[in-house]
């Protein structure tokens, strides 16, 4: 197995700066500014060490399939796709948010069996079916606040920061579901058959997560 190490980091303005700080802080640098640039793989100061940029949702995806060797995603991502494929080892305390259920400020009286709007299909239906509710998901991409206003829906599943763009919508949260931050994760091969770089990598990571 080549010993060149690849980390995966999620794309998206703030999350990605939060990434870069912390890899500053062990000491690597992407050698292109991977907030303009359009490439999406940056070799980086440290020798056999690269980074890939991608979508959130699809960190899990390349780890577990070994092409990246380690990945800093969402927990709201690794929720949707799945814990199983690759180990979790460090919370890295950043991008910290909730998954919440969310409903107009002034909400009408509603039916029995409701419809959720969301991006986040499984961790909604999961949510619901541990009550024992049963509800109608309907499966967003983004915007989920329009989906009560406009009536596509009588509720929200979504992930809440400071709860502005709620607020700014007329809508409240109703219902926490799990707390939200951006986890390392590590291929399960990788973590074997480069063992020592990979513990290496945790272990710098750890030493300055939440500093
Ligand atoms: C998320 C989420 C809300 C917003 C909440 O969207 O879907 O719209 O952030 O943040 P707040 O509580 O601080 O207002 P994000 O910006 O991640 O973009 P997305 O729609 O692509 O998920």
């Amino acid at each position: 197995m080549n010993q060149n190490v690849t980390l995966a980091v999620a794309k998206g303005g703030r999350i990605l700066s939060a990434q870069l700080e912390l890899l500053a802080k062990i000491g690597v640098e992407p050698l292109d500014d991977m907030k303009t640039s359009r490439k999406l793989i940056f070799d980086t100061n440290r020798e056999n060490l690269q980074l890939v940029l991608l979508r959130g949702a699809d960190v899990a995806t390349y780890v577990e399939h070994g092409i990246a060797d380690l990945g800093m995603t969402g927990k709201d991502s690794l929720l949707e796709h799945g814990e199983e494929g690759y180990y979790q080892p460090l919370d890295l305390k950043i991008g910290q948010c909730s998954i919440m259920v969310a409903g107009l400020r002034d909400e009408p009286p509603l039916p029995s069996r409701l419809k959720i709007a969301t991006k986040y299909e499984r961790t909604a239906k999961q949510f619901y079916a541990e009550k024992g509710i049963q509800v109608d998901v309907i499966k967003l991409y983004g915007a989920m606040e329009l989906a009560p206003i406009t009536g596509l829906a009588h509720r929200i599943v979504d992930i809440v920061e400071t709860g502005n763009t709620l607020k700014a919508n007329g809508l409240v949260t109703l219902e926490h579901i799990t707390d939200i931050s951006t986890q390392l994760i590590v291929n399960k091969v990788s973590m074997k058959m480069k063992h020592r770089k990979m513990q290496n990598m945790i272990d710098e990571l750890s030493a300055v997560v939440g500093e």
